[in-house]
């Protein structure tokens, strides 16, 4: 519990993680509170992306310790940490471009549940399972696509798709890796409000990375800034923006 009473649901200490020679994080310590949304910025390889693998249980860190609502989870692996309720989506997106959005929504709970194929095609005749996906895919504003092959969505759709596959599997923690890179300004809009409607009604702790200033400033309650695989600085939007080391090392440039 921190002082004004909300309760820490991410919280890294000292960590740190090379690729061989290359320092990607060095004695990161930030602490991501339940239900709100937390930025992470900085420079290009400052080491975010890093930083979320190591959360949701990619790669081992070399030193430190992550825990995950009070529970050391640095030791588990991906699918643990998944079952546990947090999930991250990728720069790429990472969509089955053959199949259309409501298979993509079933296979992203299959995945998790095992069965294999055979659990799809299962899972795809559950009226349940597929009328949930049909309202997430309201909920995004894919609908009226929900019978298109994914792959002849635009890159933004595919995103949205994503983040609603991702919800699918009601997870307590979303981690974003840049969710608006690469979209174009009217459907960025869209999305901001998704995720934040997403953060208000289903209560889902949204940690994001995020190139868009304006985007990031407008989201987070909280944000922290990398430079170098080093944490420069946390604090609010309004903080962050004032901070002189975050404005020499990243805001300066943009
Ligand atoms: N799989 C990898 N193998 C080797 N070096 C990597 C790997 N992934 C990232 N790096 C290096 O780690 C540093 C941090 O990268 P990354 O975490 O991707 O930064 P960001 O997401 O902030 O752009 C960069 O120097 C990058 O080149
Ligand atoms: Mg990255």
């Amino acid at each position: 519990m921190s002082a004004n009473g909300t309760k820490i649901q991410i919280e890294l200490k000292g960590v740190s993680k090379a690729y061989g020679g290359v320092i990607a994080n060095k004695d990161i310590s930030l602490q991501v509170p339940e239900g709100k949304i937390t930025g992470l910025i900085g420079p290009n390889g400052s080491g975010k992306t890093t930083l979320f693998n190591s959360i949701v249980g990619y790669h081992p860190i070399d030193e430190g310790s992550i825990a995950f609502e009070g529970r050391e989870i640095s030791t588990l692996r991906v699918p643990e940490i998944a079952r546990l309720g947090m999930l991250r989506t990728f720069q790429q997106t990472r969509i089955y471009k053959k199949m259309n959005c409501v298979e993509n929504m079933v296979i992203s709970i299959s995945h998790r549940g095992g069965g294999g194929l055979a659990g799809v095609f299962k899972s795809a005749k559950d009226a349940a399972t597929v009328e949930r996906a049909e309202h997430l895919l309201e909920f995004v504003g894919l609908y009226s696509k929900r019978k298109l092959i994914s792959g002849e969505l635009s890159f933004g759709q595919q995103k949205l798709l994503e983040f609603a596959m991702a919800l699918m599997n009601q997870p307590k923690v979303l981690l974003l890796d840049e969710p608006t890179a690469g979209i174009n300004p009217t459907l960025i809009n869209g999305l901001i409000d998704r995720l934040k409607r997403a953060n208000e009604e289903f209560g889902v702790t949204l940690f994001v990375i995020e190139h868009n200033m304006r985007v990031i400033m407008n989201l987070a309650e909280k944000i922290s800034c990398l430079a170098h695989g080093e944490l420069l600085a946390t604090g609010t939007p309004e903080d962050i923006q004032n901070d002189r080391r975050v404005i020499d090392a990243y805001l300066g440039a943009h």
